[in-house]
């Protein structure tokens, strides 16, 4: 009776431990819509932050070292909203999306992909206050390659 207890109890911590990488399927064709409409919204900011940093790498636009902080420090928590906002399986129903069902179904590869804009975000944030514009512009470089590593795989082209 204890060892079997024991035994639920370490089931369980490992679905805790786990949680994050489970995607859920959408309950409704509604639930399915609105689902859709965040995970489009926290995509659209990223891409609004993201717009003028490159930009600015490829010299499009003057450089502006306070817009690179206060946008990759965005970036860096929008990259912690990705993981909830893509959790709902939207697949069964028809809704207006370039996401693969692979972001549902290889939820671990999926959140390995975030974690790398996390940390590129992060190594942005601290570079754009280095007042090094070349190595800022290398770290823009470095995000930007974790958005299209994430699309290549996980997106329709
Ligand atoms: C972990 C994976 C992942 C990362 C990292 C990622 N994206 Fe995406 N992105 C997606 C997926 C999946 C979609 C498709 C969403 C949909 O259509 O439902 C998408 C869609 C988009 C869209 C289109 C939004 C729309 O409304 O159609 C933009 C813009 C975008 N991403 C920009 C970015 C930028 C900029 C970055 C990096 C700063 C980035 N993404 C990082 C997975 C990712």
């Amino acid at each position: 009776m204890k060892l079997a207890s024991t035994k639920i109890i370490t089931v369980c911590a490992l679905i805790l431990a786990t949680n994050s990488a489970i995607a859920t399927p959408a309950t409704s064709e509604k639930h399915a819509n609105k689902a859709n409409e965040l995970r489009h919204a926290v995509f659209t900011m990223l891409g609004a932050n993201m717009g003028a940093l490159g930009a600015m790498a490829k010299g499009k636009i003057p450089f502006d070292a306070k817009v690179v902080e206060k946008n990759s420090i965005r970036i860096n928590q929008l990259s912690f909203m990705i993981a909830d906002y893509t959790s709902t399986d939207t697949s069964a129903y028809k809704v207006d999306t370039t996401a693969l069902p692979d972001v549902w179904t290889k939820r671990e590869a999926f959140e390995k992909r975030i974690n790398d804009l996390t940390i590129a975000s992060e190594k942005l944030v601290k570079a754009s206050t280095s007042g090094d514009e070349s190595a800022i512009k290398a770290a823009i470089g470095g995000v930007g390659k974790t958005c299209g590593g994430c699309h290549d795989n996980f997106r329709e082209e």
